[in-house]
């Protein structure tokens, strides 16, 4: 148990309001470590001046976990006391500034199982400092609003730790007696400290130097542990790929001679961006095309870029407080969405990303917004601030700067980046900055005539609803488009103001043809898509010169994060489905209509519908699948039916067991229905010869590998032999992972008695690949579940030789996937599955406070549940939140589930 956790001590709220400038400055500090797993002792020397805008007052540094030794002011002794964990020195010396300030300490980095601070993975050290990490290293002023100078030197065996790295340039290295040696970082650039890194071990580095347009040489190092060697090329390509992008489409170039990736199997994310020495989850480094996935190419593309981006969105300019975080994130997120997207060569494939994002926001930041922990994406208050490392701050902040670039314009985006650099470079700002110099940058623009309004997206929590309505006069040839905007109450938000809501469209004629646009004011119609900007409660736009009742193509590519509602008819749905010319609103038209005939076969009296599917929406499904000229990865996206977590969001009164079963009978309705398509779409897409992970062959291969789904769920149905005997075949003689894993887990997936040998052999050809075990296991326990035999897997998987809590990758792979992925295993009608939850949040607790908090989360919408769900979800949160000696993360968690 982490002894600084006090059995129900007091847990602090932290109030953005409360923000004020720190009463110290720290110019620079001089750290020497010398590691040792067992016990690691830290030198902190600081230079520290008063802040002349404070009023005086004591000097409160963070500390965690710490075990202190000596603390010296100025060379010679002081007096100083502790209150709980803050070191406190009252008695500075009168009229001295600066002074130095030398703090000695110790800690444990391998009793340290939470992640946080400084550990060891796998005999490495590591750290893990955002956010406030580093007080579990030395005392300080923890904040990201205090930066400062950083020379650190590392001590340590040489034989075992062969590499020591930190933040910023190499200076010296040498030998020192008893086979010790060490090495000196300068970072030339001022940091806050959660930028602060070390890494110490036996690794190896894929180098590559890299000349940038003003001719500047970079080196560009990937670190591993020595057997990964052949997995790190994708991880370098994509880091290449990031410094060209900023530098071409932002005008942002690499400010560091070094740039260094280092990969971890233990971390509780995805990746860290310390200065120069960003951290990695192995899970987002190593790839190469026997052991990783498609998806694991693609996602290491985006989080290598993501972290390289916040060497200026997130470093350059950093977060004046952790309210400030979407400052980072959200701006983050968007250049990383944005780079994923400029590397696509095919314009359908910018489609698929943005599909692909969407559908990220919709399953997990729209139930988060309409949950217990609902927040803005500049929160207003926090507990612990990890909890707020959200979907919401993340995916939905990214959002609200797309919608600015929107109102804005490409190029007046651009500008607006250039402004803020010019502004706040090298310093610790506000989201209300960021958004001044947009609106700045474009001053005649509609995000800086509503920038006041447009701020609201900032600080009001929920998403907004969108109701539409459209009326043709054929007299007057018009026809009149209502909008309607409101948002539901959260956590103590009971009203909202209007949004400023961009809203993309086109009208449809009939034969699904684009019908130029005329408000009544313009003397002239334009074609194609054009945006409008709602901004009251209720607002009407007339559209002229219509021989006829358009289909409105509206939100086109999802131009604002909000639900939109319109009354369509299947037969508007159809032509927008077949014809309309914005790829993402043809995708959500097939959505709308397999949600449509989900919802109602769920809402249906008496037992589940065998055939939920009627013919003009199979015919649909079967018009994409043959397409001509559609691409695969946009089919694979059409033919997938929205997932149960979406369905379930769309309800009042959810009974999961319900929603899965209508959900699979849609599946095998659909199996059964194209068969003859799903084995053309086999035959014809199967193979790609070598493998490439760029988006044409990775669409090809997620359309095959749905088709081999289809055809062993269809022979589940009907008895046959055949289709499950191929895809062992192809399971065993698979060129790539991605071929590999699609065929297990069509067995897998269909209940195939040939599932269990083919997860055997699996095991065995891959039981020294971490990253792979991981996917066997996340297979199994997010499995369909058939008369309850999931959960009793699942605890099998726990007992299995290779499952280890601590590694949260590990964790997440079996429990997560269980509890948060696998609905219809996991709300079983007789409670069992939550209560697995609440033993593993407990256990996991003790251990890893964060992960337990993210695992806290899988029962948020339990006040959505059906009986006898409901009341023994709450019963599960409820025995959670008894015991005394929870964490600040879960306790969070489970009290604003409670509330
Ligand atoms: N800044 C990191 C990223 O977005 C995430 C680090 C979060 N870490 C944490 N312990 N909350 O890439
Ligand atoms: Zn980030």
């Amino acid at each position: 148990m982490n002894p600084s956790r006090e059995a129900s001590g007091p847990t602090t709220v932290v109030r953005r309001e409360d923000y004020a400038p720190p009463a110290f400055w720290i110019d620079t500090v001089e750290l020497a470590f010398d590691l040792d797993p067992v016990k690691t002792r830290v030198l902190n020397k600081m230079r520290l001046r008063r802040n002349p805008d404070v009023a005086a007052q004591a000097l409160r540094l963070d500390g965690e976990d710490l075990n202190l030794a000596r603390v010296l002011v100025n060379g010679a002794g002081c007096s100083f006391k502790l209150d709980g964990e803050t070191l406190v020195l009252e008695n500075l010396p009168e009229g001295q500034d600066p002074f130095d300030l030398e703090i000695f300490t110790t800690c444990a980095p391998e009793k340290n199982t939470q992640l946080m601070g400084l550990y060891v993975s796998q005999s490495t050290f590591f750290t893990q400092c955002e956010a406030e990490g580093f007080r579990r290293i030395t005392y300080f002023l923890d904040r990201p609003d205090v930066m400062a100078s950083y020379t650190v030197t590392l001590r340590a065996d040489k034989a075992r730790y062969p590499v020591l790295l930190s933040n910023g340039n190499l200076v010296e290295q040498g030998d020192l007696p008893d086979g010790r040696h060490f090495a000196k970082w300068v970072d030339p650039h001022k940091k806050p400290c959660y930028l602060f890194a070390l890494v110490a071990g036996q690794l190896v580095a894929r180098e590559q130097r890299v000349v940038a347009r003003n001719g500047r040489e970079h080196l560009l190092q990937v670190y591993v542990r020595p057997g990964d060697m052949d997995k790190t090329e994708h991880a370098m390509n994509s880091l290449i790929a990031s410094v060209v992008w900023d530098e071409a489409r932002f005008g942002l170039p690499l400010d560091l001679e070094r740039f260094m990736i280092v990969a971890t199997s233990d971390f509780n994310m995805g990746a860290m961006e310390n200065k120069g020495l960003n951290i990695f989850n192995t899970k987002y480094v190593l790839a190469n095309s026997a052991t990783a996935t498609d998806t694991d190419f693609s996602n290491i593309e985006s989080v290598v870029g993501h972290e390289y981006f916040h060497n200026w969105t997130g470093n350059r300019v950093t977060c004046r407080d952790w309210f400030q975080l979407s400052l980072k994130e959200g701006l983050t997120v968007f250049r990383d969405q944005e780079f994923s997207m400029d590397l696509c060569a095919e314009a359908s494939a910018r489609a698929v990303k943005r599909i692909e994002d969407v559908r990220v926001l919709r399953t997990a930041q729209f139930p988060e917004d309409a949950g217990p922990m609902a927040h803005p994406v500049r929160p207003d208050s926090y507990v612990e601030i990890n909890n707020f490392y959200t979907v919401t701050v993340y995916e939905k902040g990214a959002e609200v700067v797309r919608m600015m670039q929107t109102l804005v314009g490409r190029a007046g985006f651009a500008a607006g980046m250039k402004l803020y650099f010019e502004r706040h470079d090298g310093s610790a700002v506000t989201c209300d900055d960021f958004a001044q110099a947009m609106a700045d940058a474009n001053p005649s623009s509609d995000l800086a005539r509503l920038l006041p309004q447009f701020k609201r997206w900032y600080s009001q929590a929920g998403t907004p609803l969108v109701q539409a309505r459209g009326v043709y006069d054929a007299a007057a040839r018009s026809y009149t488009l209502t909008l309607t905007q409101s948002c539901a109450p959260t956590p103590g938000q009971a009203h909202k103001e209007p949004f400023v809501i961009p809203v993309a469209m086109g009208l449809l004629d009939a034969q699904g043809a684009e019908l130029p646009l005329q408000l009544a004011h313009w003397s002239q119609p334009e074609a194609g898509t054009r945006s409008f900007v709602l901004t009251e409660a209720v607002e009407s736009f007339t559209f002229i010169n219509l021989d006829s009742e358009p289909v409105p193509s509206l939100l086109r590519g999802f131009s604002a994060p909000v639900v939109l509602d319109f009354d369509y008819s299947d037969a508007q749905l159809l032509g927008l489905l077949a014809h309309d010319s914005d790829p993402f609103n043809r995708w959500e038209a097939g959505q709308r209509l397999a949600l449509r005939r989900a919802l109602n076969a769920i809402r249906a009296d008496g037992p589940v519908e065998r055939d939920p599917l009627d013919a003009a929406y199979l015919e649909a499904m079967h018009t994409v699948l043959r397409h001509p000229t559609l691409d695969a990865a946009f089919k694979e996206l059409v033919l997938t039916l929205p997932s149960e977590t979406y369905i379930a969001e769309q309800l009042d009164v959810v009974d999961p067991q319900r929603v899965h079963a209508v959900r699979e009978a849609m599946r095998e309705q659909l199996a059964l229905a194209l068969h003859d398509d799903w084995v053309w779409a086999y035959e014809t897409h199967k193979d790609n010869g070598a493998y490439r992970p760029d988006p044409v062959s990775t669409g090809r291969r997620a359309l095959a590998g749905m088709a081999l789904s289809m055809l062993c769920l269809a022979a589940h149905g009907n008895g046959d032999l055949v289709w499950p005997g191929k895809a062992y075949q192809r399971f065993k003689d698979a060129g790539n992972m991605t071929d590999r894993f699609n065929a297990l887990a069509s067995l897998v997936g269909s209940g195939q008695p040939l599932a269990q040998d083919a997860l055997a052999r699996f095991h065995a050809m891959f039981r020294h690949e971490a990253l792979v075990l991981d996917k066997w296991f996340a297979l199994q326990a997010g499995a369909t579940d058939r008369g309850g035999n999931v959960l009793p897997a699942v605890r099998r998987l726990l007992a299995h030789p290779d499952f280890h809590l601590r590694n949260p990758n590990r964790a997440r792979s079996v429990i997560f996937s269980y509890c948060s992925a696998n609905p219809g295993g996991f709300h079983r009608a007789d409670a069992a599955g939550y209560t697995f939850w609440s033993e593993r949040v407990i256990e996991l607790d003790a251990i890893n406070p964060q992960v337990a908090a993210r695992l806290a989360r899988a029962l948020d919408r339990w006040k959505k549940l059906a009986e006898p769900y409901r009341s023994a979800a709450r019963e599960a949160i409820a025995r959670v939140a008894a015991r005394p000696d929870l964490s600040n993360d879960v306790r969070e968690v489970v009290t604003r589930a409670l509330a």
